[in-house]
């Protein structure tokens, strides 16, 4: 970048140079990259902003930025932005801040420089509380800056962190994100991939063939289908970078600028008094009979619409966001069409995840459900079970958002306390009749208490029958828990809609406190 001399220059050569520099700044790596850029199916970073943001509402910071360094011949190859494109603008009418990773220049790889624009954005939008939302697509750090890249990195993750539960954090993968890089939207809230385009992973293909002789491909390593189905690194596979990008303003729409603010009313025609009657419905009368439980989720929300989170890992527990009288939800729910809907590590991980992060951001959370207990066996005892359901009930003791708990079907065992039983500070607690709150199933629990009477019977499976009746009557409803106060009322499932609505309107001053503490020890 020359910039024009002071002598004889007139106020027009310098609007000229400063329209030829911003043209400049918008070629990143030069047309031949960009054209390489479409041809491999991706979008420019400009273009993905463009889409991002509401229209002409972008203002760039830095764009005359470039690398410091001259080794490898680089001191030749500058261009302007270095790798990089930041600034603010708006989605919905709401301050947003981004950073958008340029491919065409050097990998997009992140350069001091290139660090040092990403750290101002984030350091801004942590003044004055706004979500930022990072577009990554980046060969990883700059070969030759060396260790000045990696420190770039460590500014990141740090700034990532201490905006942790402040500022809303997005992150988009459209495009390589590799080696320690992945870091960076792995402490974000949201990941969201493209598939077909995108990958991450901590060491590539190469690599992996070189210490572990096994043989396999970018995308099955670590693809977008891969990290939403297998690892659960991701939240969202988009089917390309439009549907990604909308992705991340509709979750957006859900959550408040920052922690100090509620999250946005969004009305809606679907009157509260609604009742989904085929709720009443949605229950089999046979109890080991699956059901979806989307349907019910859909009956209680505005609109039926419903934004799921990690829809394709661990599908027996269901996470995402919906609104009830346009006040938003975060809904935890169990899937009984999977697993029986019992929690296992990966389901007890996403949804404590998703606990702490609506509690965070001051959004509310439903909680439906009807779970048979954690899963048994070996795998899942051997791969800590113990520890990772103890996330989930330490992320709902912790949650001080209005909690609203309505029991389906099942609430076994461990699993009833944990799913924000009244126990742990559920504020409104519901159970539908078909409710059956217990230590454990009946077949279970007849055959262990009253193994003796049963092996004493003249008639074996008569006494059964009459001592399963017997339990089912005293302990297979949910009067017991009524009675005692631990579910606030038994209604039809039809009214679920009206009660959560007007449970959500009552919470909406809700205040509660921890304990001063510097932060607990989650187990993790
Ligand atoms: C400098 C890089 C670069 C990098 C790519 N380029 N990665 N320049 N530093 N890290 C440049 C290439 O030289 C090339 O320049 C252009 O970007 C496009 O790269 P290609 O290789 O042609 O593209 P493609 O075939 O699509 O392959 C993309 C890729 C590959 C898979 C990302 O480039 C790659 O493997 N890069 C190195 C990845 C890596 O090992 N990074 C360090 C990881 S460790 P020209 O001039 O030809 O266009 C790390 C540590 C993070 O990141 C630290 C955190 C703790």
């Amino acid at each position: 970048m020359e910039a024009l001399g002071e002598v004889g220059v007139t106020q027009r050569d310098r609007l000229e140079e400063l329209d030829a520099l911003r043209e400049a700044s918008k070629t990143g790596g030069g047309e031949a990259r960009i054209a390489q850029q479409r041809a491999r199916g991706k979008l420019t970073a400009r273009d993905r902003i463009e889409l991002l943001m509401d229209p002409g509402s972008f203002a760039e910071f830095d764009a005359f930025v470039v690398h410091r360094s001259s080794d490898f011949g680089m001191a030749d190859e500058r261009y302007l932005g270095d790798g990089v494109v930041t600034g603010h603008g708006t989605i919905g009418g709401r301050l947003v801040f981004v950073f958008s990773q340029d491919f065409t220049v050097f990998g997009g790889s992140l350069s001091e420089a290139h660090a040092e624009k990403i750290c101002k954005m984030m350091d801004l939008a942590m003044k004055v509380g706004a979500p930022v939302v990072g577009m990554n697509d980046s060969g990883g750090a700059r070969i030759q800056e060396g260790v000045v890249s990696l420190g770039g990195y460590a500014d990141i993750f740090l700034r990532n962190t201490l905006a942790s539960g402040v500022i809303p954090q997005l992150s988009l993968i459209l495009g390589p994100c590799a080696g320690g890089a992945v870091y960076s939207p792995a402490i974000t809230d949201v990941t969201i991939m493209v598939q077909g385009t995108s990958y991450m992973f901590v060491t590539g293909p190469d690599v992996v063939r070189a210490v572990t002789h096994e043989d396999v491909d970018r995308e099955r390593l670590g693809g977008g289908i891969t990290h939403t189905t297998i690892s659960g690194v991701a939240h969202i596979a988009a089917a390309d970078e439009a549907e990604a990008i909308d992705y991340a303003r509709r979750i957006l729409a859900f959550l408040p600028q920052n922690n100090l603010e509620d999250p946005p009313f969004v009305g809606s025609d679907d009157p509260v008094d609604r009742a989904d009657i085929a709720l009443d419905a949605v229950i089999p009368d046979e109890p080991s009979q699956p059901y979806d439980m989307h349907l019910v989720i859909r009956g209680i929300v505005d609109d039926g619409a419903f934004l799921e989170l990690q829809p394709a890992w661990a599908g027996n527990i269901l996470v995402g966001f919906a609104r009830v009288g346009g006040r938003s939800i975060g809904v935890v729910a169990q899937q009984p069409a999977v697993l029986a809907g019992a929690l296992d590590i990966d389901a007890s991980d996403k949804a404590a995840r998703f606990v702490r992060f609506c509690d965070c951001f001051n959004v509310p959370l439903l909680t439906l459900v009807d779970v048979p207990g954690f899963l048994p066996g070996v795998a899942q005892e051997h791969g800590g079970i113990i520890r990772h359901g103890a996330k989930l009930l330490y992320a709902y003791c912790e949650a001080t958002v209005p909690k609203i708990t309505v029991i389906t079907r099942k609430a076994y065992g461990g699993a009833y306390d944990v799913m924000s039983s009244k126990h742990i500070r559920g504020d409104v607690n519901l159970a539908w009749p078909s409710a059956q709150i217990a230590v454990m199933g009946v077949e279970g629990a007849v055959n262990i208490i009253f193994r003796d009477r049963i092996d004493e019977a003249d008639d074996r499976d008569a006494e059964r029958r009459r001592l399963t009746e017997e339990y089912e009557t005293r302990f297979a409803n949910p009067y017991v828990a009524a009675g005692r106060g631990y579910v606030d009322d038994v209604i039809r499932p039809s009214e679920t809609r009206s009660r959560v609505a007007a449970a959500l309107a009552m919470l909406s001053t809700k205040r509660e406190r921890n304990p001063a503490k510097k932060h607990g020890n989650m187990p993790l």
